[in-house]
C-alpha cells in the first residue's frame, strides 16, 4: 500500500491536508497523526472494521484497548455512562492535555475498541492537527501510539514511517512530540481512583484536583502477583531491538562500571554532559540529570537513534528522581529494560 505522507506546518495554510486525512479516517482507512505526546495510529472508532485493522497493522494483542480521542470535553457523555464529578474537573483543568481518564462505557463504543471491557479510555489531545482532523472527521478517533506493537512509541513522522510505512493509507506530519512520552491515565471507574500509567500530567497535579489517588503498584517494579489494571502495561514495552540495561548510580561509578563490561557493541544513552566519561562508541545525551521533561521528551527518539547502529546492549542512565514527570521517565525505562537494573 503506498502510504501518502501529508506535512502540515499551519492548519490554516495546509487545511488541504488535514481535510485529507479526515476523509480518510470517515472512510474507515488508518491514517497516523501527530500529538503533543506521542503520535497516534488513528481510526474512526465507531467502524468496528477500522479499529480491528488497528490491531493487525500493529500486531497488537486483542486483549489491550484503545484510547479515543475527542476534540471537546462536552462529548464525554456522548461515548460514557456514570461520569463522576472529577471527570470534569479534571477535564476542565488538563484538557486538552495529556491526560486519559477510564469511565464506563456507552453501547456505540464497539467492543473492539475496549477489547472486551465495559470501560473505555478518553483523552482530548493538545495538538492543533490532532484537534483539527477530530472535528473535521466528526467522530471519536481511536488511537494508540503508531509504532510496531512492543517498539518505542514514535515521537516524529520518521519513526512512523519506519513503523508502518507501506502499511497505512497516510502519516500526518506535525513534528516533534513536545511531551514525547505517552499520556498518564488515571481509571475513574472505581474507587478509590487510580494511576494506570504515569505521564506528563503528574500525580501531584491530579491531586490537588480530586485528591488522593493510588499509584499502580506496578509502575515501577517487576509484577510478580500484582495484576496491572492496563492491560497493556503488562507486555514487554517501548523496546529497541538492543537489550536495554540500567545504570543507577553516580556519574563516576556507572561510568566506571560501563568501561570495565560495556564490551565493543554497546551504546549509551546518558545524562547531559556525562558523555566525557564513557569510553563509548556510541553515546547520546537525553537531558540533564535534573530536567525530567527533556528526558521524557527525548528518551524514545533516543532509544530508535543508537538502536539504528544495532548494537547489542544499550545501557541507560536513570534518573534518581521518580517524582513529577520523572516517575514517567522511570517507568518507561523500567520496563524499556525489562527492570534490569544495574546499581553501581
Ligand atoms: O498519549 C497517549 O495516550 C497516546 C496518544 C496517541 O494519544 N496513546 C497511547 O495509546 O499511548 P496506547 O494504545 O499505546 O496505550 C493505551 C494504554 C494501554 O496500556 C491500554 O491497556 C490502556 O491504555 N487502556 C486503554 N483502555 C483501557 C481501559 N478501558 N481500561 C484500562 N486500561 C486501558
Ligand atoms: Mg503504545
Amino acid at each position: 500500500m503506498k502510504t501518502e505522507l501529508l506535512l502540515v506546518k499551519d492548519i490554516k495554510k495546509d487545511a488541504e491536508k488535514l481535510a485529507r486525512a479526515a476523509e480518510l479516517i470517515k472512510g474507515g482507512q488508518l491514517v497516523a497523526l501527530p500529538t503533543e505526546t506521542v503520535y497516534g495510529l488513528g481510526a474512526n472508532a465507531l467502524d468496528e472494521a477500522a479499529v480491528k485493522r488497528i490491531y493487525q497493522v500493529k500486531g497488537r494483542p486483542l486483549d489491550n484497548p484503545l484510547i479515543i480521542h475527542i476534540a471537546d470535553a462536552m462529548q464525554l457523555r456522548e461515548y460514557c455512562r456514570d461520569v463522576p464529578p472529577e471527570a470534569d474537573w479534571l477535564a476542565e483543568r488538563f484538557w486538552p492535555g495529556p491526560l486519559t481518564m477510564i469511565l464506563r462505557k456507552k453501547s456505540i463504543i464497539p467492543d473492539f475498541v475496549s477489547a472486551g471491557l465495559d470501560t473505555v479510555a478518553v483523552r482530548c489531545p493538545d495538538h492543533p492537527v490532532a484537534l483539527e482532523i477530530i472535528r473535521l472527521a466528526g467522530v471519536p478517533i481511536a488511537a494508540p501510539s503508531a509504532n510496531i506493537s512492543g517498539s518505542p512509541s514514535p515521537t516524529e513522522a520518521g519513526h512512523v514511517v519506519s513503523d508502518l510505512g507501506g502499511k497505512i493509507r497516510a502519516i500526518v506530519d506535525g513534528g516533534r512530540c513536545r511531551v514525547g512520552l505517552e499520556s498518564t491515565i488515571i481509571d475513574l471507574s472505581v474507587k478509590p481512583f487510580a494511576i494506570l500509567r504515569p505521564g506528563g500530567i503528574t500525580p501531584e497535579q491530579i491531586e490537588k484536583v480530586i485528591g488522593p489517588v493510588i499509584l499502580d503498584s506496578v509502575l515501577l517494579s517487576a509484577f510478580k502477583e500484582d495484576k496491572p489494571r492496563a492491560p497493556g502495561m503488562k507486555y514487554r514495552h517501548y523496546a529497541p531491538r538492543a537489550q536495554v540495561v540500567i545504570l543507577r548510580g553516580n556519574t563516576v561509578d556507572a561510568a566506571r562500571y560501563f568501561n570495565e563490561n560495556g564490551g565493543e557493541n554497546a551504546a549509551v544513552l546518558c545524562f547531559d554532559g556525562e558523555e566525557k566519561f564513557f569510553d563509548a562508541g556510541r553515546i547520546l545525551a537525553y537531558g540533564k540529570e535534573g530536567d525530567s521533561a527533556a528526558q521524557a521528551r527525548n528518551l524514545f527518539s533516543g532509544l530508535r537513534e543508537l538502536d539504528r547502529g544495532r548494537p547489542a546492549v544499550i545501557y541507560a542512565r536513570m534518573p534518581k528522581e521518580t517524582k513529577g514527570v520523572g516517575l514517567a521517565v522511570a517507568n518507561r525505562l523500567l520496563k524499556a529494560a525489562g527492570f534490569n537494573v544495574i546499581e553501581v
